[in-house]
């Protein structure tokens, strides 16, 4: 049997803490997410709901940043900042396509309010637990949502999506959120290949690491993240650097509207929550529009 991708097991790191804000009072949480706790196993679940207690959340997230400072409210900032973006787009669009969707519970929060279809792709043992986590939280798949197994390294993604009924004529919001630092340059490049011929109309938004920091020449205070990520697991290999984007997204006829860092995090997100965190340099946004 082949060996798991390790990257599949990063799928729980973001929803545990997307299911840890939602034990903030509501003004200060800094993403909204019902349902991400009942995405997660026994196990995890339980740890969340030991985060009721203030004190255990705050020991929770100081640890997390003392090993990547600002890394905790980057994670749940570019969730809300997703969510933010493909709200304001919804009323333009026919379709949703999820890359490396993980255990992101934005498709099946989308399902409650719009019958739009949403493509939701990852690695095959992904899909698979996602199946079970939906079939246990919701009682089954919305309709809507379709679960599209796909190795960025390996598959054509538009042919898979096509045999699932994706049509390539579809405006379409494609959300690319945690995913392209796991992948060779070359799947990042064969992805947005796929993606080149998307309807106009359509729109993309992608997170992506510095790649300063994927290079280990600027560590961003967070010589943890990078110790564990490039060095013992190696499962981080791409990076680019914010002023690359721009023409990077161009040659794949995408127009950048915004890429968003932490300035950018803190002023729209964090200080109005009043939360004493910061936000990394680590992690950026990238939000397109197909010309
Ligand atoms: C850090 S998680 C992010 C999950 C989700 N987008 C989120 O932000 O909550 C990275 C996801 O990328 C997926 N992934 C990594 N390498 C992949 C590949 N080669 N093909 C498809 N998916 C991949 C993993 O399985 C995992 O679900």
């Amino acid at each position: 049997m082949a060996r798991e991708n390790p990257a599949t097991r990063t799928a729980f790191g973001p929803m545990v803490l997307a299911a840890v804000e939602q034990n903030e009072p509501p003004q200060r949480r800094l993403v909204q997410d019902d349902l991400a706790s009942a995405f997660l196993p026994a196990g995890l679940r339980a740890v969340v709901a030991a985060t009721r207690a203030a004190w255990l959340r705050h020991l929770m997230i100081a640890a997390t940043e003392r090993s990547g400072p600002g890394l905790w409210a980057n994670l749940a900032c570019r969730k809300r900042y997703i969510d933010d973006k493909l709200a304001e787009a919804l009323p333009d669009l026919d379709a949703v396509v999820i890359l490396g969707a993980g255990l992101d519970t934005r498709g099946c929060r989308l399902a409650r309010q719009t019958d739009v279809p949403v493509f939701e792709v990852d690695l095959p043992e992904n899909i698979a637990r996602k199946r079970s986590v939906v079939s246990h939280a919701l009682g089954g798949t919305p309709p809507s949502v379709r679960l599209v197994p796909v190795d960025f390294e390996r598959n054509d993604l538009a042919e898979q999506l096509a045999k699932e009924g994706y049509r390539a004529d579809h405006r379409t919001f494609f959300v690319w959120e945690g995913v392209t630092q796991y992948l060779t340059e070359d799947a990042v490049r064969a992805t947005l290949v796929s993606l080149q011929t998307a309807a106009p109309g359509s729109r993309l938004v992608f997170t992506y690491v510095r790649r300063d920091f994927i290079e280990g020449r600027n560590f961003y205070g967070a010589r943890s993240v990078y110790r564990r990520f490039r060095e013992r697991q190696q499962i981080w290999h791409f990076g680019m650097l914010p002023d690359e984007v721009d023409a990077s997204v161009a040659q794949y006829d995408w127009r950048l509207i915004e890429n968003t860092g932490p300035d950018y995090l803190l002023r729209h997100y964090i200080e109005p929550s009043g939360r004493d965190l910061t936000a990394s340099e680590i992690e950026w946004s990238a939000y397109a529009a197909k010309a």
